[in-house]
């Protein structure tokens, strides 16, 4: 039989439900009539319901799957990280609300830590602003900026927020796709993946309030170089357009890349946001930190949306974060620096994944920075004709049948795609490699029995 809380449950919630149901036959209404007009959603969340995340994260729930999916690191965050939250939490006064534009000792921080990147003086009050994560900092610079009207730059493939953001704001996105050239013969880098500078200086005009940069980009892997910052930077000036730049794997940059800010280029600074994230810096996604650097003039912009939706953040992780970062600027030429350790680890479980992909024929796309590697999977011959009855684009059948079936989740690289372009990447799917020797093993062991069954 159940056990006493969950009968109990079960009885209490089914009570609940024919009482409901009776009430409204009583009533003689139909379902459908009880829905008042009321219950409708706001207009600017329509046809926002859809998520990647939701929908794919459900399903690479199950503990039986091997989740290279949802860019979620399974290794151990630094230990120094972890014990300063823990000291933190013990100390009675940093449990209470703090600063809402950030926290004294974080803004402080971060304020020393960029200024090494900026060459000038960053106003830790005026010109950070901290906030729920890398998606908060978006958030708040796209309600802060965009208006019913403007228009919105991003590239295809962007990352998955970006479009339905700009789109609760009430502005309209216009889409450039990243192309690659092709490579015969050698390997397929993310470098390949560039704008076309003609076709980038199409979609500006006058309405054009920003452009969204994304570097290095999730999904492709791709570091923009000095060359194509310069074509977007002058763009920017000659529109008089504003750049928001999602810097959020800024450290994750492998050999012969280097991370360039583009609110480092002449007459950039006043026009950019830039973006950062401790989930990412730290490997503590579940933080929920993030951090909006900027001139006053836009920073001001940011703040007002804050202070009328969230207010503050967290103080003990924000007391953390600060510790934690003194630490590492300290000794940023250090090897045993994070930001120069995390990529050196992350270098050896990227050349891994692309051994094994291309071990069964698959061809990726070598990232030269972040912790996903793409590939298109079409080459896998998947039978997926037990999903035929779905309208869904390739790559959501092929994952969702190979978390079914293989217990391997993966993303779907359409859900980083604008509707009209679907089509062009829907044969890529996205691995995540910040994972644990162990967890990578049983992808390989997974992907290579399913390859051997194939021959
Ligand atoms: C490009 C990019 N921007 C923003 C975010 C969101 O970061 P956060 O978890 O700090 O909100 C992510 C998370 O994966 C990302 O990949």
């Amino acid at each position: 039989m159940f056990g006493a809380r969950g009968s109990l449950c079960t009885l209490g919630s089914r009570t609940k439900v024919l009482k409901t149901v009776s009430a409204s036959k009583l009533l003689g209404l139909s379902t459908s009539a009880k829905m008042s007009l009321k219950f409708k959603n706001a207009k600017r969340i329509e046809g926002l319901d859809s998520n990647v995340w939701i929908e794919f994260t459900q399903l690479a729930a199950d503990p039986t799957v091997v989740n290279l999916g949802q860019g979620l690191p399974d290794i151990a965050p630094p230990v120094y990280v972890k014990e300063a939250l823990s000291k933190v939490a013990a100390t009675d006064s940093l449990n209470q609300y703090t600063r809402g534009f950030g926290h004294p000792s974080l803004v402080k921080a971060l304020s020393c830590l960029y200024e090494k990147f900026y060459q000038n003086q960053i106003n830790p009050n005026q010109e950070i602003l901290v906030t729920v994560g890398a998606y908060g900092s978006l958030f708040n610079a796209i309600q802060g900026l965009i208006d019913e009207g403007d228009e919105v730059i991003l590239t295809v493939p962007s990352y998955d927020c970006y479009e339905p953001m700009v789109r609760m704001a009430g502005g309209t996105p216009v889409f450039v796709p990243l192309r690659s050239k092709p490579v015969d013969g050698k390997k397929w880098s993310s470098s390949e993946w560039t704008l076309d500078p003609q076709e980038l200086a199409s979609k500006f005009n006058s309405k054009t309030k920003a452009i969204i940069l994304n570097t290095p980009h999730n999904p492709l892997g791709k570091v923009y170089t000095r060359e194509e910052l310069h074509v977007i930077a002058d763009l920017c000036i000659q529109h008089d357009t504003l750049c928001i730049s999602d810097e959020v794997y800024e450290w994750l940059v492998y050999p012969g890349k280097k991370h360039l800010k583009i609110a480092t280029f002449p007459g950039m600074w006043e026009r950019t946001i830039t973006v950062g994230s401790a989930g990412k810096t730290f490997s503590v996604t579940g933080w929920k930190l993030g951090w909006s650097i900027g001139p006053k003039h836009l920073i001001k912009h940011l703040q007002t949306v804050q202070q009328n939706s969230i207010y503050t953040c967290p103080t003990p992780l924000q007391e953390a974060l600060a510790q934690a970062l003194w630490i590492d600027i300290k000794r940023m030429d250090a090897p045993e620096c994070y930001f120069n350790s995390l990529p050196r680890e992350l270098e050896v479980k990227r050349d891994r994944m692309v051994r094994l992909l291309e071990s069964v024929g698959l061809r990726p796309i070598v990232p030269d920075g972040g912790y996903f590697i793409i590939a298109d999977v079409s080459l896998l011959d998947a039978d997926l004709s037990d999903m035929e009855n779905s309208n869904e684009p390739y790559d959501y059948k092929f994952v969702k049948w190979m978390t079914k079936n293989k217990k391997l989740s993966a993303i779907p690289v359409s859900a980083f795609c604008n509707a009209e372009l679907k089509t062009q990447f829907e044969k890529f799917v996205r691995f995540c490699f910040i994972k644990k020797d162990t967890t990578l093993d049983a992808a390989e062991e997974i992907i290579k029995t399913w390859s051997s069954q194939k021959s």
